[in-house]
């Protein structure tokens, strides 16, 4: 579900007209649909129901503005952070740290110290190195950490090279070989509570197998942590991919229908992910926790942007934009795929091959190459779809670029719930040397 659709022409999200927003806010924006983010979360609680006692620690990372954590904490979502700063972010969102599980390989003794005093529900551990650090920092806190090992189970996802974690050639995790042994010094160690074990494998998987594969053959281990030290939860992790190809005709039914990132022509729905992973997992007897970012936020939201010029070589056509890869990343970084939809339904059905580029001085600062679109000229404003994930948070002042505003859509109300920077801002904390 999402909601963003052509009403008499212009391009909606939910009651709010794009285009009019647009001329209000300026270019380029970021625009979610609360209704899409909500729509999200209960539709995947919802499939996950039979499960009982569960959690969903939506990933942060994915978009972390205040005013979405807000709405989700609202929702009684948990949250999976990777920094002392996101953590802190959910907690000045109205976020609850006993929801909060602490991933990375890389926390700092500072951030382990903050997340301990903030009473969060769990580290998962991505190293033996860690473990000893985070129980070091326990025992000068005078306090007891929750741990859980994050189990790279070995799994091949099929993903982008760059977001694909549950090979062993990856950074993340602790190979199943050694598991069981860390859980044994875990164990040992007087300042630290075994609690879980985490999992995850990648991210815009499309297809349930895996996520099912995975969790089957962690079963063992996990049955036998259980027995040994009582372990009280078992994470998932995130990775639901979503539709990026024909993100538009999916705001109903069809949705589901679209032929995802990769091009592989399928979908994943919540309902079979659900259906996939149910079994499996309801043998293990815990309290299952699941850390989905992209699916609940990226077809939420949009980046808005306006048509500067066009310009011609001899072998392409270029449509220049006023956002750049510094506001949207993932087209250079991944390959990644967003549909082009005009704020104005053209009257024409003509189409033109070109390539969409931003003003940022790289080759690499594209959103479409060769791709067959309405249209464009000056003034046009087209809206980039599903990027309410990995979009604004990945976002730069590159080339001195301010940041961009995000305005969250609730009905008929768009509230900006982050300004657009001033180059006044790009200065912050610089000073030139006394
Ligand atoms: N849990 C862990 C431990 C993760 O590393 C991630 C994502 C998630 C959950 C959430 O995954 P999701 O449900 O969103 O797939 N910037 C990239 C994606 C990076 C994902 C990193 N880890 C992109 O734009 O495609």
């Amino acid at each position: 579900m999402h909601s963003f659709r052509y009403v008499d022409g212009s391009l909606k999200c939910e009651g709010v007209d794009l285009e009019k927003l647009a001329s209000e806010v300026g270019t380029p924006a970021y625009v979610y649909s609360a209704e899409t983010i909500r729509g999200n979360y209960r539709r995947l609680d919802e499939a996950l129901a039979p499960l009982g006692d569960r959690m969903i620690c939506y990933a942060m990372k994915a978009n972390g503005n205040l005013s979405v954590l807000n709405l989700l904490a609202k929702e009684g979502a948990g949250f999976d952070i990777v920094s002392g700063g996101e953590l802190f972010k959910v907690l000045k969102a109205g976020g609850r740290a006993d929801r909060c599980t602490f991933a990375g390989v890389g926390k700092t003794a500072a951030e382990i110290e903050y997340a301990l005093r903030q009473g969060i529900y769990s580290f998962n551990v991505e190293s033996e190195e860690e473990l000893e650090m985070i129980n070091a920092v326990a025992a000068k806190a005078g306090l007891v950490a929750p741990i859980a090992i994050r189990v790279n189970p070995d799994v091949d996802a099929p993903t982008h090279k760059y977001i694909s974690t549950g090979k062993s050639k990856n950074k993340f995790g602790i190979g199943l070989d050694r598991a069981a042994a860390v859980y044994e010094r875990a164990a040992s160690l007087p300042n630290l509570k075994i609690r879980g074990l985490q999992t995850h494998i990648g991210s815009q998987i499309l297809k349930a197998p895996p996520f099912a594969e995975a969790v089957r053959k962690l079963t063992p281990l996990v049955l036998e942590l259980k027995a040994k030290y009582g372990l009280e939860f078992f994470s998932v992790g995130g990775g639901v991919g979503i539709v990026y190809r024909g993100a538009l005709s999916s705001g109903d039914a069809a949705w589901w229908k679209g032929s995802g990132e990769n091009g592989e022509g399928d979908r994943l729905a919540p309902e079979t992910y659900a259906a996939e992973v149910i079994e499996p997992l309801k043998a293990l007897g815990l309290r299952i926790l699941f850390e989905p970012g992209r699916f609940i936020v990226g077809n939420a939201g949009v980046l808005l942007t306006s048509v500067l010029y066009r310009k011609s070589t001899p072998t392409k056509n270029f449509v220049i934009v006023d956002a750049g890869m510094n506001d949207l990343i993932r087209p250079a970084l991944y390959e990644g795929y967003h549909e082009i939809e005009p704020l104005k339904q053209p009257s024409s059905t003509d189409l033109e091959r070109v390539d969409v580029v931003g003003p940022v001085c790289e080759s690499g600062d594209f959103f479409a190459q060769d791709r067959e679109v309405p249209v464009l000229v000056p003034g046009d404003r087209i809206a980039l779809m599903s990027a309410g994930a990995y979009g604004f948070v990945m976002a730069s002042t590159y080339n001195a670029r301010p940041l961009l505003p995000e305005v969250l859509v609730e009905g008929d109300k768009a509230t900006i719930v982050r300004a657009r920077q001033t180059w006044d801002d790009l200065l912050l904390g610089e000073r030139l040397p006394t």
